[in-house]
């Protein structure tokens, strides 16, 4: 083994593990039993060649094995420090690519004014519309790409991204198209999703049907054309798209090959999680006011529970049930929402902290819910969200000795290093 740096190439050897800690699974971690789960291994080896995880075990057992000491011979080795590693978090849910920001908004809501009726006096998504349809791509990409430098300081290394600012043609392409000359030059990996009914546009002026017509005819063929976005997502809810237009819509992007997504049950219960249900959407994200005998629907139907407890959090909204989504069979993801309006954070120090202090959940699963079960969450639990031998060498080393410093220091970023795809980051 060579004392390289591991900046080269994306296969590499990480020793001295303190402590490695993942959830396990190739599949969505469904109910208490997967969501409570992670596997704990001291002193720990990874091997990863080609951007994917090929061995991972004790110390012990690496130096037991000769042809491991063969395969490993090579390859640059990252020393761990004895700090603990786990999964690269996986930010199932944001908004990140956006022009303008509505600091003003945030504190008129500090001050008590309600997120929907900034929405009803035309401000809220419809501020950021502006700014968005005012921006060229490349304005979106350079304020992208600051975004994303965050997250990635913070350990993400899959995040989705909604369009949803544009409620035109061109910007909602041009959102998308972001995000795509954002992939090819950076290196989190991020899937995109369409959100043109996010809010009528004032051109649909109190006819949100008839936008969702316009959406359904002419958008939505044109994202499948431009061939990029692989979910399509909806803003269900009271006066924004009522269930019978949120359901069109959906079935349409179903039929087109979408995977389907929901912002369902947010500030009022209208019944959105029992709609994704019914269409077997991959999740239902919000749920604040989602009714139970929905949630239970979810779980039999597959449907991952995203809950966005700082968004809950940014609005003083009570936060959804976590507790009861896990006890009832769900796969959970815990998720950002990072956007201008509801939620400007992509903190997943804070989600942590509220999570285990207020949620009532384990750190074992806020551990599960920001990895694998966010993986779910985008369909890609085969490939993300856990260290285990076939995954995308994804992971990340704490400037800590346990995982249980993720909850333990609250609020903070633990992440040291990040190795995305086998490579070394930073
Ligand atoms: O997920 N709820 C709807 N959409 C976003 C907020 C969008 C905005 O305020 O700009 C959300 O919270
Ligand atoms: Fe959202």
């Amino acid at each position: 083994m060579s004392a390289a740096t591991g900046t080269a190439g994306n296969s590499i050897v990480i020793t001295n593990i303190g402590e490695l800690a993942t959830p396990i699974g190739f599949g969505p971690p469904r109910g208490r039993q997967a969501m409570g789960h992670v596997e704990v291994t001291k002193d720990a080896v990874v091997l990863a060649r080609d951007g994917i995880i090929a061995w991972v075990g004790t110390r012990a057992g690496f130096e037991a094995a000769p042809e491991l000491a063969a395969a490993a011979r090579d390859l640059p080795v990252l020393d761990a420090g004895g700090g603990a590693v786990i999964p690269g978090f996986v930010d199932s849910h944001t908004h990140f690519v956006f022009g303008g920001f509505r600091d003003e908004e945030f504190l008129w809501r500090a001050g008590g004014l309600p997120y929907m009726e900034i929405h009803r006096r035309g401000g809220g998504i419809r501020t950021s519309m502006k700014a968005t349809r005012a921006a060229r791509v490349e304005e979106l990409v350079a304020s992208g790409r600051k975004r994303l430098g965050k997250m990635l300081a913070l350990g993400v290394t899959t995040v989705e991204g909604k369009s949803g600012y544009g409620l035109d043609l061109d910007t909602e392409l041009r959102q998308l198209q972001a995000m795509q000359l954002l992939s090819a030059s950076q290196p989190i990996d991020i899937v995109p999703t369409f959100l043109g009914p996010h809010s009528t546009p004032p051109e649909f002026e109190g006819r949100a049907s008839d936008y969702m017509d316009f959406v359904i005819a002419e958008v939505l063929p044109a994202v499948k054309a431009q061939g990029y976005a692989r979910f399509c997502d909806v803003f269900c809810e009271r006066n924004v798209f009522e269930l019978a237009d949120s359901r069109r819509y959906l079935e349409a992007a179903a039929g087109l090959g979408f995977g389907l997504k929901l912002h369902a049950d947010e500030i009022e219960r209208i019944g959105g999680a029992g709609l994704a249900a019914e269409l077997g959407a991959t999740s239902a994200d919000h749920l604040l006011k989602a009714d139970p005998a929905d949630i239970e629907k979810m779980a039999k139907a597959g449907v991952v529970a995203t809950n966005l407890p700082l968004t809950a959090f940014s609005l003083r909204e009570p936060y959804a049930n976590a507790r009861f989504m896990i006890d009832s069979g769900c796969a959970l993801s815990l998720a950002s929402d990072l956007n201008p309006g509801s939620c400007y954070s992509q903190s997943f120090p804070l989600i942590f902290a509220i999570a285990v202090l207020y949620l009532g959940l384990s750190l074992e699963e806020t551990l599960t819910a920001t990895t694998l079960g966010a993986a779910a969450a985008l369909g890609l639990a085969d490939r993300i969200g856990s260290i285990e031998v076939g995954k995308a060498a994804d992971l990340l080393i704490l400037d800590a000795p346990s995982y249980r410093h993720l909850a333990y220091n609250v609020g903070m970023n633990q992440v040291a290093k990040l190795v995305k795809g086998g490579k070394l980051l930073s």
